[in-house]
């Protein structure tokens, strides 16, 4: 597998990074995770805008990344993932440096790795829909930043895995925010609601292309919490990301939610995002 790092192209086995390295050390440091269709990168542009805020954010030396499209795109090209289903991995830190707290000198290099590899959609989640567990909210209060310390999330999956549910949602002050590497929707009275943009999720660019679609289906969006005491109002729940696409939820905490089917909104919206990426 030929990845790509600080400009260059080595196969992964080839690849080592410093234990000075500032997101060893640190977890100082951002990600994405891009999907491909059929060798298509889907919604490049809006995942380089989010890295861009997040070096901005978190001061990084270089603030823009599009540069890094056209070396996305190569190694869709030389791993040879024209055909089906595939992600680019995309992560970039601090540099490497003594160990201090505050930053490295200011010429450091940041270190910016990225690789590509076939992604297996998990189809029968898809198709069925998935159980959900909901924990309180551990992570920090700068949640819009996609940084690689995701140890908040990490345990939150783990607990998901070992409680037979494949995503665990966050609550914080009784409100579901967002999955561990997903958003989190509900269909209330017919409309579909999501936490607003804001330091408490990330804004997921799936989470957007699903609100963009809402208006040309016909079904009525609102961005605005959804408490926990008014889970069981919901007629739809469902997690939207990069890797789930839009997923039905049909358990939450191992309980049916009613019928334990998907619902015809999130069927909808599964079924335009798959032909707006090119799939019927
Ligand atoms: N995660 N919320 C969190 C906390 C996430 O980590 C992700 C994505 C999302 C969905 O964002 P998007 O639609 O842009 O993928 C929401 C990636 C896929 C991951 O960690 O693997």
């Amino acid at each position: 597998m030929l990845a790509y790092l600080n400009g260059q192209y080595l196969p992964q086995a080839e690849i080592f990074i410093s234990p000075d390295d500032r997101g060893f050390l640190f977890a100082d440091g951002l990600y994405e995770v891009i999907r491909g269709y059929n060798g298509i990168l889907f919604q490049t542009k809006a995942h380089f805008e989010r890295l861009n805020h997040g070096a901005r954010s978190l001061r990084f030396r270089t603030v823009d990344f599009h540069y890094l499209a056209e070396a996305a795109e190569k190694l869709i090209r030389e791993n040879e993932l024209r055909e089906g289903d595939a992600t680019v991995y995309i992560q970039v830190t601090r540099g490497a440096g003594p160990r201090t707290h505050y930053f490295p000198h200011p010429e450091t290099p940041l270190t910016v790795y990225m690789a590509a590899r076939s992604f297996t959609p998990h189809q029968e989640d898809l198709e069925k829909g998935i159980n959900i567990i909901l924990v309180s909210d551990q992570r920090w209060a700068r949640c819009d930043i996609k940084t690689i310390g995701l140890t908040a999330n990490v345990l939150a999956n783990q607990r998901a895995k070992e409680h037979n549910a494949q995503e665990a949602v966050f609550v914080r002050d009784g409100v579901l925010l967002e999955g561990t590497h997903s958003n989190f929707m509900a269909v209330s009275n017919g409309i579909l609601v999501t936490y607003p943009k804001s330091n408490y999720i990330l804004s997921g660019i799936t989470r957007q292309v699903v609100l963009d679609l809402c208006p040309r289906l016909g079904i009525p969006c609102r961005e605005a919490p959804v408490y926990e005491i008014d889970l069981e109002k919901a007629e739809e729940l469902m997690m939207v990301g990069t890797t789930l696409e839009v997923t039905p939820v049909v358990q939450v905490q191992g309980h049916m939610f009613h019928s334990g089917t998907p619902g015809p909104i999130t069927r909808r919206l599964q079924k335009a995002l798959r032909e707006l990426t090119g799939r019927s």
